[in-house]
């Protein structure tokens, strides 16, 4: 069963879609699995893209209906988020403050300076650096932010971190089910096992949503990138079931459904460990295929941990993800010196 949620809910388009998949045979061959990349990290124009873009189509619609000014977010000092916050708010004509928290601490002197953060002040957001540590709940300099523009006299439009915890939030991904199932008829395959990072929750939450609705089931892996599983899960759960409610599925999201899994966040948000690096180097040399040190290199890592030792069994049919992050590499550099 197809979601039909573009026919349903209002939703600006933003991208270049269905975003592509295509085989990765070097890296496939490696690992002795068949894996294929779903490229959500170049789906959009803007400002290299990521997974918000697709997430952000149906709040833009809302903050247009409701004649908002001003789009407020929050994220990471190197937040691909808020970075495509300021991307689609450019493109609305619209104004964009953005609260940069440290919600790691990377020793590097360009740390705030290069990557999203440049990008995002290129597009003329506002960057406040205010706030720190990695929570999925709602920051008191965020809502500073909103009243800030209400004093001012604006109409603020407010996105949550990584557009997650938001009614609107879990669309984007619901619909993502649905684009899949339609390139899987095309190219004549089915993926048993789909693999995606996840942290703020609405995308796994999204796609939970969406492959419950279809009649094959599959197995969908979401590698913690927040070492911090049971805020991960709390989120993730809480985001699938309020999606599911809104677009009317038949039937309730069991725990069961939510698979997430721990092994491969690293030591905290934000940092890589030795695998998460490995994987990097490996997809970019095998692939040129770019993943980044706070979410894609850690959801490969565990992709590549898991077809090594039998956990995705050989002869499975492997999507792998691609939710963006890219345009942080810079800022990490010494990550790789
Ligand atoms: C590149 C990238 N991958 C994965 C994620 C995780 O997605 P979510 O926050 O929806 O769980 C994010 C954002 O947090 C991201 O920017």
């Amino acid at each position: 069963m197809a979601l039909e949620l573009e026919s349903r809910f209002p939703r600006i388009n933003l991208g270049f879609w269905p975003s592509p998949i295509h085989p990765l045979p070097r890296l496939s061959k490696e690992l002795g699995v068949e894996v294929w990349a779903k490229r959500d990290d170049v789906s959009s124009g803007l400002a290299f893209g990521g997974n918000k873009v697709r997430k952000l189509e149906w709040l833009a619609a809302d903050a247009v209906a409701q004649g908002c000014d001003t789009l407020v977010s929050i994220g990471n000092i190197q937040s691909n988020h808020t970075r495509q916050v300021a991307a689609v708010a450019a493109v609305l004509g619209m104004r964009c403050r953005l609260v940069q928290e440290e919600w790691t601490h990377w020793e590097d002197p360009v740390y705030d300076k290069v990557g999203n953060i440049l990008l995002s002040r290129l597009m003329g957001a506002e960057t406040l650096l205010e706030g720190e540590g990695y929570s999925t709940a709602v920051k008191d300099t965020w809502e500073r932010a909103l009243e800030q523009i209400r004093r001012e006299g604006g109409r603020p439009y407010a996105i949550p971190a990584g557009a997650s915890d938001h009614p609107l939030g879990g669309l984007g991904y619901a619909n993502f089910a649905d684009e899949v199932a339609t390139q899987e008829g095309q190219l004549d395959i089915f993926f048993d096992t789909v693999v995606t990072a996840t942290c703020t929750g609405s995308t796994q939450a999204g796609m939970i949503v969406g492959f419950a609705a279809q009649k094959r089931g599959r197995r969908l892996i979401g590698i913690d990138t927040a070492a911090n599983e049971s805020m991960t899960r709390a989120a993730v759960t809480k985001i699938a079931r309020a999606t599911a409610e809104l677009v009317g599925l038949k039937h309730a999201i069991s725990d069961n459904a939510i698979d997430i899994d721990p092994r491969f966040a690293g030591p905290d948000y934000g940092l890589p460990d030795e695998a998460t690096i490995t994987a990097i180097r490996k997809v970019a040399s095998l692939e040129a295929m770019l993943t980044d040190p706070v979410y894609e290199g850690k959801s490969m890592a565990g992709l590549i941990a898991m077809a090594r030792n039998g956990e995705i069994p050989s002869g499975s049919k492997v999507l792998y993800v691609h939710l963006g992050g890219a345009p942080a590499l810079n800022a990490y550099h010494n990550a790789f010196s």
